[in-house]
C-alpha cells in the first residue's frame, strides 16, 4: 500500500531528567530518526509484513531522512525541495512525561506544492489502497488528503486519512474510507475545541467518540473511528455503531499509537477482515505498540495476545 505523508521530518528526541521551560537544560542522550506520522505507519506495516512505499517532501540537500528510511528498509518515494529540512523536537522526561515541537515544513517558495498530486498520482500505480497521515506543510491546502481520496477512488481503491482538524474535515466530502482521529482532534473539527489533550478521560468518554464518529461518518467518511487512547475507539460505518475496548497494558512509549492503529486497521482491512474485526485488529496492534519505546514500532509476537484480551465490540 501507499503511505502519504508530505510533512516528513526528522525526530530528535533528547531525554534529560526535567524540561524546565526558560531554563537551560543537559540532555543524557539524543536520538535521530526519520519522522512524520506515515513513517510510523510503515514502521508498523513492516513488522506486520505488509508491503508499502512511503511518499513525501525531502530536501534536496540534505540526505539524511533518505538514508535513515533507507536503513530501515522503507521504500521512499521522495517530492524533493531546496529548503530547510522539517524537525520534530522529542522531549522525554525521567518522569515518564513527553513534550513534543513539531516543525512547520518547508517554505513553500522551497518548492512546487503543485507537484505533489502528480507525484501520489504516479506512486499509486499498483498499490491496493492509499492511507494519508499526518500534517500538510505550508503551501498545501487543506483539502489536499481529499483530492488524494478522489484520485484514489477514480483508480478503484480505498483511501484512508488521518490527519489533523482542518486536514480531516476537508476530506470529508471527498468520502474517504476510513478516518480515525482522536477524540480531542475530532472534538476540535466538529465543535471548535481547540484543546488536544494527549489522554482523554471522563465519563461521558464512550459517548462522546460515538457521537463525534457519527457525525464524521455524517459528513463523508465510510468508516468513521474515534479514538480515546487506552481507553479504545468508537466504529460508526453505515451498518451500525460500536464501542472497541482497549486493553491494559504496560506503556513504554503512547507516542504513534494511533499510528499503528491506523497501520494495523488498514493491514486486517487489505486481508479482508470485516469494518469491526479491522478495528479490533488495530487496537490489539496499538496495544503491543505502546509497549515498545521507539514510535511505530512493536513486537509482533506481542499482538496476538493483546488481541485475545481484547473484549468484543459492542455495539453503541
Ligand atoms: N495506553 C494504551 N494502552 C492500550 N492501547 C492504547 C493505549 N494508547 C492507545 N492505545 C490504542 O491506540 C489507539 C489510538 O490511540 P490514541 O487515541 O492515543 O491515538 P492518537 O492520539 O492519534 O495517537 P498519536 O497521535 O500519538 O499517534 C486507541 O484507540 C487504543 O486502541
Ligand atoms: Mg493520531
Amino acid at each position: 500500500m501507499l503511505v502519504v505523508t508530505p510533512n516528513t521530518c526528522l525526530d530528535v528526541t533528547t531525554w534529560l531528567g526535567a524540561l524546565v521551560p526558560g531554563t537551560v537544560s543537559r540532555s543524557t542522550r539524543t536520538v535521530t530518526v526519520a519522522g512524520g506520522k506515515g513513517v510510523n505507519v510503515c514502521r508498523t506495516l513492516r513488522v506486520l509484513g505488509r508491503e508499502h512505499r512511503l511518499l513525501g517532501l525531502a530536501p534536496r540537500d540534505d540526505d539524511r531522512l533518505a538514508t535513515l528510511l533507507a536503513a530501515e528498509g522503507c521504500a521512499f518515494v521522495p517530492v524533493p525541495h531546496d529548503g530547510q529540512g522539517r524537525l520534530s523536537l522529542i522531549f522525554l522526561e525521567d518522569g515518564g512525561r513527553a513534550t513534543v515541537v513539531n516543525g512547520l515544513g518547508p517554505d513553500p517558495g522551497a518548492w512546487d506544492p503543485e507537484a505533489l498530486l502528480p507525484a501520489v498520482a504516479s506512486a499509486l500505480d499498483g498499490a491496493p489502497a492509499v492511507a494519508c497521515s499526518g500534517s500538510l506543510p505550508p503551501g498545501l491546502p487543506d483539502d489536499t488528503y481529499g483530492r488524494v481520496v478522489e484520485l484514489a477512488h477514480s483508480r478503484g481503491v480505498e483511501a484512508w486519512v488521518d490527519g489533523g482538524p482542518a486536514v480531516l474535515g476537508a476530506a470529508l466530502p471527498f468520502e474517504p474510507d476510513l478516518v480515525c482521529p482522536n477524540v480531542g482532534e475530532a472534538e476540535a473539527l466538529l465543535h471548535g475545541r481547540a484543546d488536544e489533550a494527549v489522554e482523554e478521560s471522563g465519563d461521558d468518554l464512550v459517548d462522546r467518540c460515538v457521537a463525534a464518529a457519527r457525525e464524521l461518518h455524517g459528513r463523508g467518511a465510510r468508516r468513521a473511528v474515534v479514538t480515546a487512547g487506552s481507553h479504545g475507539a468508537a466504529l460508526v460505518t453505515a451498518a451500525g455503531a460500536w464501542w472497541l475496548g482497549a486493553t491494559r497494558v504496560p506503556v513504554a512509549n503512547p507516542i504513534g499509537a494511533g499510528d499503528s492503529f491506523l497501520a494495523g486497521t488498514a493491514h486486517a482491512l487489505l486481508s479482508g477482515a470485516s469494518d469491526t474485526d479491522a478495528v479490533r485488529h488495530g487496537t490489539a496492534v496499538a496495544a503491543a505498540a505502546v509497549q515498545h519505546p521507539s514510535g511505530g514500532m512493536l513486537d509482533a509476537a506481542l499482538v496476538a495476545p493483546a488481541l485475545a484480551a481484547l473484549p468484543e465490540a459492542v455495539p453503541a
